[in-house]
This record gives C-alpha cells, structure tokens and sequence, in this order.
C-alpha cells in the first residue's frame, strides 16, 4: 500500500499529520513533503483515515502488490 500525495492540491491543512504524523511528514512550510511513500505494515487504517482527512484531496491511496499476504 502506498499514499500519493499532490503536492498541487495541498493547502497545507495539516489534517493528515494530525492522524498521524510519522505517516504524513510535513515540510518546513507545513505542506506535505512527499509525493509517494509506502505504508508500513500496521498502519494501513491509519493511513486511510489521514487520506480521508484532506479537505483538498490532496492525498490517495494506491494497493500495489499483495506483500500483506507474503508469508515468512
Ligand atoms: Fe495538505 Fe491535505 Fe495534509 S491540504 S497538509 S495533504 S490535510
């Protein structure tokens, strides 16, 4: 899982980094400092409810390949 973030749209609302700000880092300027990054095992719903949190819609999530069903 991934979450893409269009750094166009964002309005600096900082509603994502308030869900969770380890996931939706922040630039010095309180835009969103990235344009993709990869969710860590464990936080996906944390990282739905940060995306869902934009007002702009300025962030999404996108499954990539099925890792969460790898196993060890
Ligand atoms: Fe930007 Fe939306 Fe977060 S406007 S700072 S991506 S809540």
């Amino acid at each position: 899982m991934k979450i893409i973030a269009d750094r166009n749209k964002c309005a600096g609302h900082a509603r994502c980094a308030a869900v969770s700000e380890e996931l939706f880092q922040l630039d010095d300027c309180g835009y969103i400092a990235f344009e993709a990054r990869t969710v860590p095992a464990g936080l996906e719903e944390l990282a739905r409810r940060g995306v869902r949190a934009c007002p702009e819609r300025a962030l999404r999530i996108v499954i990539d390949e099925p890792d969460d069903e790898a196993t060890p």
